[in-house]
This record gives C-alpha cells, structure tokens and sequence, in this order.
C-alpha cells in the first residue's frame, strides 16, 4: 500500500495525495481502536502490524522527502570535480564496497545510491552485462540501515518456473512431490535486510504477479501453507534489459515495472567511462597477482596498449577475467600470446616485439598511461628501430656494409633486424645486381 502511494506521488508529482492517503489509514486504525470494547491477542497483534506498517511508511515518505529535495537542490550546487565529488562522498562515509573509479556518470550512480540507501524505496538498476549492478546493490544494502542484515541475491533467469514460487517464498512440507521438509524462500532468508532480484526482467509473468502481491501486501505464503507471514526486506532489482520497452511489449507488467524503479540507477558500460580502465587495470593486477599468490606480471606494451583501448563487451566483468587469465597463464612477462584467440589482434608484422614497440610509441604519443620503464624501453626500442631503418636505406640493404660502418659485429646486427622484423630486402636498391644483394 505504501508502495502504492508513492508511486502515484512519483508519477503525479505531488506529496498531498501520499500524506492524505497515509492519514486516511491512521483514521480507519484509530476508529477501529476507538470503537472495540475489547479486543483479543490475535487482534491486538493485527493492529499493532498495521500500525507498524504505518510508521514504516511514514519513515519512507520522509526520507523520499528528503531524496527529493537533495535532488532538486542538485542545480543550485557548485560543479565539483570527479576527484571532489569522490572525496565528498568518502568524507560523508560513504561506503564504496570496492567500486573504484571516478567518471562522472558513475559518481552519479554512487550519490544515487548514497541518497536511496537509507530508504526502504525500492531500486531499479540497470547497465550491460558485468557493467556493477550486483556491486552497486550491495553499495546500497551497505549504506543503508540493513548493513549488518542479510543481503539475499537470486538470480530470477536461473530459477526454473516451476520451482520459482518455491525458492521466492519458501514451501510446507508435502506442498509437492519433493518437498520433504518445511523450507524457507529467499524472502524470508532476506528479513530485515535485502533481497537483490538479479536479471528481473527474466522473471515470467507468473511470478511477476506473485512478486507484485507481495510488494503489496509485504507478507508472504510459503507454497502449500495457508498462513501469511510478514516480511520486512527491502527491493533492489537488476536488469541488462529495458524494462520499460519489456513493458509496452507486454512482456514485463507495467505496475510492476514502476514499483520496482521508484529510484533509478543506470550505470554505464565501460566503453563510455574508458577514463576508468587505468585505474581498474592496476588495481585487477594486484588483485589477480595477490589471488593466484605470484608477482604482478609485467606486460609487454602491445598488451597493455590493447587492453587499455579494447572495446570490453562484457564490461568490467571482461577486463577482470581477462587480467586474471593473463596473471595464471603468463610466466615473467605477458603478451599478446596470452589472450583468448577470439579476441586476439592479428600480428602487425612477423616480429611481435617490434609491433610492441610501435604499439607502445603511439601509447606515448597518444598521452595513454604507461610505466615509466614501459615508456622509456617503447623509445629505446623506437630509436633503435629507426637507426637501423636510416641505415638499411644508406647502405641499400647491405647488411655487412652497415656493420662494417657501424663497427658493429654482423650476427649481432642481424639479430637486432630480427628482433625488429626488418628484413634488409626491403632497402635493396632497385639497381643493384641481385648477386651484390645475396651477399647479405
Ligand atoms: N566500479 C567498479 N570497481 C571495481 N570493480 C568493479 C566495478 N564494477 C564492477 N566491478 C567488478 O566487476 C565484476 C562484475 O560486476 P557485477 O557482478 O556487479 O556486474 P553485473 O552488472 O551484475 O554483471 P552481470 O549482468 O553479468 O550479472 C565484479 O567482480 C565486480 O566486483
Ligand atoms: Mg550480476
């Protein structure tokens, strides 16, 4: 019923109509109180729930209150910086659950979250496949007065439809062949805290009906029992679909839809806040190195330069698996070698470490973060390469003459034009006899 009131507030704008209707229900309570000359436990136990019911909703509709009126005092704010913003929010102390990073639409996301999480105001997030919406639940559940209750994830596209009222809501013994003893359902697992409802826009539209009674009523009914049993859990939902399309389409109910997504998160995929993946790479690799119990690995410039411009499809989620692959299967130093075949870039020449060094060059040219060591081998390998260019060009391709004027001994040279990829046919001169070129 709360839910009701503030989602017809929410779509109509206007506090009244919520407070009227709360006001209503205090009444109803009150004469009812008022006119009973007596009243048994079972009925004082009745009363006292909606009279409980009541101040929850009232505590919601302040703090929604208050949500509204940070927000609409968000223009007259200064702009502050990502770097302040993120520094405001750990000065309020905020808790950051390990989400990094300092884009400007994820910071949007946290101060969302900061405002949402000690409301019972159920959340709506949303983004691609591995882009934070579990992480960010639990940003919430952890700022909230819930922290220290469980936080409860189910994965609504994992349960089979048949079990699906059964693992929401618990079962009686006998309820169905299979059901040997009585059992609790996640709600009731997520008393007192959170129940984070993961892919919700897998939910079919069978138990979008049930999850809707619940909201309603907050109580549940284990399958095959006859009583209700109240819950008290708070709503965080999490879709990679858009429910509001789901919803015109007729796949996902409306009502649902907007009583889920009273406040809603949208994060963004990594390829919009690329900005990130520096500081998301360094902290992955200590991670992975610190998990898998070795030394950070190194990388050879042509993989760092990749994984810092690849376009991460799968997220944050992607980047991840991909550090840690790298870190397990990578000895001292890793390469393009090293990552999956379907995502590997195709060798620039026959020489990977000499398309390592281009790749890193233009990294230094582009301004992209590399170590200081990375940097300065990328323009030691650079300057090399170049040398051996000019003076391939000079001598027209003759290997044994550049050695010769370069006093440098001719096996060590040629293996400098193979570490390079350079191939001194390419510098012949076209006027050259082709048995002057075979001395090489
Ligand atoms: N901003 C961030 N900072 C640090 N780690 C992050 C951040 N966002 C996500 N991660 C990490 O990335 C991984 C994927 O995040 P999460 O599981 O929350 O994504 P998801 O959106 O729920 O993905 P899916 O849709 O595939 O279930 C997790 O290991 C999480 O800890
Ligand atoms: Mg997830």
């Amino acid at each position: 019923m709360a839910m009701k009131i503030l989602d017809q507030e929410v779509q109509q704008g206007s506090s009244a109509l919520s407070y009227a209707g709360l006001l209503e229900k205090i009444e109803i309570l009150r004469s009812r109180l008022r006119w009973a000359s007596k009243l048994d436990r079972p009925e004082i136990e009745k009363l006292l729930r909606q009279a409980n019911g009541l101040r929850d909703e009232v505590m919601q509709l302040s703090h929604k209150e208050r949500f509204v009126q940070a927000a609409s005092g968000e223009g007259v704010k200064v702009v502050q910086s990502p770097g302040e913003r993120r520094r405001a929010l750990l000065a309020r102390s905020f808790v950051f659950e390990g989400t990094f990073g300092d884009n400007p639409r994820l910071l949007d996301a946290l101060e969302v979250a900061e405002k949402a999480a000690p409301t019972d105001l159920p959340v709506l997030i949303d983004g691609e496949s591995g882009t934070g919406k579990e992480l960010m639940a639990k940003v919430i559940h952890a700022n909230g007065s819930r922290a220290d209750k469980p936080f409860i994830s189910v994965n609504c596209g994992a349960i089979p439809e048949n079990l699906l009222e059964s693992e929401l809501f618990g079962h009686k013994k006998g309820a169905f062949t299979g059901a040997a003893n009585d059992r609790k359902g996640k709600f009731e697992s997520a008393h007192h805290g959170t129940i984070f409802l993961d892919e919700i826009g897998e939910l079919p539209l069978t138990g979008q009906v049930k999850l809707l009674r619940v909201l309603q009523s907050q109580e549940i009914q284990r399958v095959g029992a006859d009583e209700a049993i109240a819950v008290d859990t708070r709503i965080v939902a999490a879709t990679n679909k858009n429910l509001r399309k789901l919803s015109e389409q007729g796949l996902f109910r409306e009502d649902l839809f907007y009583r889920l997504s009273v406040i809603h998160v949208s994060l963004p995929p990594l390829r919009e806040r690329k900005d990130e993946i520096p500081l998301l790479f360094s902290y992955f690799c200590d991670e992975a190195a610190e998990a898998l119990k070795r030394r950070p690995v190194k990388m050879t410039p042509r993989l760092r330069d990749f994984l810092l411009n690849y376009a991460y499809p799968g997220n944050i989620r992607e980047l991840r698996n991909l550090i840690y692959r790298i870190t397990c299967l990578a000895g001292d130093t890793a390469g393009i070698e090293h990552l999956p075949v379907d995502i590997r870039p195709r060798p620039q020449s026959s020489n990977e470490s000499a398309a390592d060094s281009t790749a890193a060059a233009a990294a230094i040219i582009a301004g992209a973060a590399i170590s200081l060591s990375d940097a300065k081998r990328a323009a030691s390998d650079e300057a090399e390469r170049a040398f051996l260019e000019r003076g391939l060009r000079e001598v027209g391709g003759t290997v044994s003459e550049l050695a010769r004027r370069c006093d440098m001994n001719r096996s060590h040279l040629q293996m400098l034009l193979k570490k390079h990829g350079i191939h001194s046919k390419d510098f012949r001169r076209r006027d050259v006899p082709p048995h002057e070129g075979n001395r090489v």
